[in-house]
């Protein structure tokens, strides 16, 4: 599925908005999230994103010349296709102190998600567009501008099954970026 007007439109700017491939949660495993995060706010003083910008980020383009959608939509459909649908279980819940963001994220790293990682960032870096060196953390962030760090906690976690590649436009709206799907393919194997 892709939405073409909303990234080719002629009138519009020489670049995209800000653009990255994720997973993104299903409707029960977006409410336990939504439950934890707003309780995170409350702790440390942040704010929650919106339920629907919840996701776990693949692979973060930013800003792109439009000419290389075309680029970047084969890329999400050649990497959807070679990979095969699993399970996201998020079970810890984490701080990264510097950008001041309290998330949800996996234990261990399954084979499947970090497959679509690097199958992405290969990808990516192969069609000299921009592509992460880090190693991956997958994270859902659940609060952003925390004052304080949260106390470890117990949370029972939330799982989906991951079943398709989400290509996903970052906007800005005056309470905070808000994220739009433009296009998603099935995770087509297994
Ligand atoms: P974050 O949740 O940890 O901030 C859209 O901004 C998504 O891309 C977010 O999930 C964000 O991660 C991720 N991302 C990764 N690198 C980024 C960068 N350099 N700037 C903004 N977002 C980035």
């Amino acid at each position: 599925m892709t939405d073409p007007a909303a990234l080719r439109a002629p009138d519009t700017p020489e670049l995209t908005p800000r653009l990255f491939f994720a997973l993104v949660p299903d409707a029960p495993a977006r409410s336990r999230l939504e439950a934890l995060a707003r309780a995170l706010a409350s702790e440390t003083g942040g704010r929650a994103p919106p339920g629907p910008n919840l996701h776990l980020t693949l692979a973060f383009l930013g800003q792109v010349p439009r000419s290389r959608v075309n680029d970047i939509e084969s890329i999400g459909e050649r990497a959807a296709a070679a990979g095969a649908s699993f399970d996201v279980v998020l079970d810890t819940v984490g701080h990264f102190r510097d950008a001041r963001v309290a998330w949800a994220g996996p234990s261990i790293v399954v084979a499947p998600l970090q497959c679509a990682y690097d199958d992405l960032r290969d990808a990516l870096a192969a069609a000299g567009l921009p592509h992460e060196r880090r190693k991956f953390h997958p994270h859902v962030t659940l609060v952003r501008h925390c004052r304080r760090a949260p106390a470890p906690r117990a949370w029972p976690g939330a799982s989906w099954r991951a079943d398709e590649l989400t290509l996903m436009a970052s906007e800005s709206h005056d309470g905070g970026p808000r994220y739009r799907t433009t296009a998603r393919w099935p995770l087509s194997v297994g």
